[in-house]
């Protein structure tokens, strides 16, 4: 039997950082992971070059039934903190200030690495075993209990034991390379509620007779503002073959849920009926067509198609027709029929209950010894690299409490 201090199950941002942290503090520290690599989403992610933080990272950036439970861990473990450590270790990154399709400013504060997202999965491998720490890699748990003070884990390379078990195997998103529900069972067997998880940070499709009207806009990228719900957005809005995706809409996916519309202001800038209303004494002898492609893409006016005013002369068009035309464009209603999945999510948002879940240390209530960090708890970050300041304050302050 192999027993340590600690034992982190899934070696993801959260338990790399968890567990180079405890290592650093002297704790002997093993991480447990069922498939053959470490750090596979964050070596996914950002395109290749991980968005690892967000310089304006902040509670506001973060759905949970308790909004107040990720305030302590992220003031205590901030942005500045990761950036410190990318620092020392030479780690060349840069911030992205606007999205290149639509020109959007929203991207401000998100930071990426120049070279490669493997230099962020370095940092924390190599801190992690310079300071003692062990991975056992491709180890598969089939079964977990506590007896007296100790967690027995009984695996596929044999059994372990450890005083403190920390539960770092995220959400469901992505299965294909190691998600898994095994934070939420082990939860569950430990006594612990789960708010429900829904796939977030993802695409939102569209019902065929929907998708029939939108198809020939597949590949339009607007800048929009978006809405549904409590969430509000100016992001780029991309339309697909499946129905609407691009960054406003992944952030919105956080928000909506089933049987709801999404509201989308295709000219956030531009008060478009008094623009309307002086094309029309500017030029009245232009089509209406013309004169909305002089501010949205073309393509897009076909929603006014639906108005059947596409082909009239805006001369012809009265101030009541114009004002319809103005509302379609600024609160276009869509209504998805559901999302892309845990296929393409980026997160999963609901998890493990963070009333069970002490704040400062994440150690579970009722269960000495058991926690819980990252994306398996009730905590889903905004886009634009939130995420992972998540995992790693969250990963931090479990690490110095085990
Ligand atoms: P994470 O999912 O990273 O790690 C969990 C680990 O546990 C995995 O290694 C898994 O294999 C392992 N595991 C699961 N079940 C197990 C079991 N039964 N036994 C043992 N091991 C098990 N965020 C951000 O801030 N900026 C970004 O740029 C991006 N980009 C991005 C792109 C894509 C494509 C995705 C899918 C996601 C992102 N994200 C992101 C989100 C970010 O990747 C995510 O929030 C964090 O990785 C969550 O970290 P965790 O450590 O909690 O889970």
């Amino acid at each position: 039997m192999k027993q340590y201090d600690v034992i982190i199950i899934g070696a993801g941002a959260a338990g790399l950082m968890c567990a180079k942290t405890a290592a650093k503090r002297g704790k002997t520290v093993a991480i447990i992971e069922h498939t053959r690599k470490i750090g596979e989403k964050i070596r996914i992610s950002g395109g290749g070059r991980c968005n690892f933080t967000n310089l304006y990272c902040s509670p506001k950036n973060f759905l949970s039934e308790n909004p107040h439970f990720c305030k302590s861990a992220l003031s205590r473990y901030t942005q500045h903190d990761f950036i410190a450590e990318v620092k020392a270790h030479g780690i060349p990154y840069h911030e992205k200030t606007y999205e290149e399709k639509t020109g959007n400013q929203n991207a401000r504060g998100q930071l990426f690495c120049d070279r490669s997202a493997l230099d962020i999965i370095d940092l924390l491998r190599d801190d992690f075993t310079q300071a003692g720490g062990v991975f056992h890699l491709e180890t598969k748990i089939h079964d977990l209990h506590k007896e007296g003070d100790l967690f027995r884990l009984a695996t596929d390379q044999g059994a372990f034991a450890c005083a403190a078990l920390v539960i770092a195997t995220g959400g469901l998103s992505i299965p294909k390379i190691g998600a898994t529900n095994f934070a939420y069972e082990t939860a569950k067997r430990f006594g612990l509620s789960i708010v429900t998880p829904a796939p977030a940070l993802v695409p939102l499709t569209f019902a065929p007779e929907l998708l029939e009207k939108t198809q020939a806009l597949a590949g339009v990228a607007v800048d929009a503002q978006v809405r549904s719900g409590d969430g509000d957005f100016r992001e780029g809005t991309l339309f697909t073959h499946r129905g609407v995706s691009g960054p406003a809409i992944l952030q919105i996916s956080s928000y909506w849920r089933e049987g709801e519309p999404v509201t989308i202001n295709l000219t956030p800038d531009l008060d478009i009926f008094s623009a309307l209303k002086n094309a029309r004494n500017r030029t009245p002898k232009k089509q209406i067509r013309t004169i909305l492609s002089e501010f949205l893409p073309a393509r897009l006016s076909i929603f006014i198609e639906a108005i059947g005013a596409e082909n009239a002369r805006i001369a012809d068009l009265s101030d009541s027709k114009l004002q319809r035309i103005a509302e379609t464009v600024q609160s276009l209603n869509v209504t998805p029929n559901g999302t892309e999945g845990y296929r393409t999510a980026e997160v999963t948002r609901g998890g493990v209950n963070t009333s069970e879940i002490s704040s400062k240390t994440f150690e579970a209530k009722t269960v000495q010894g058991l926690y819980f960090i990252g994306e398996a708890l009730d905590v889903t970050g905004h886009l634009g690299g939130h995420n992972f300041q998540w995992a790693w304050s969250s990963g931090y302050c479990a690490g110095v409490a085990v």
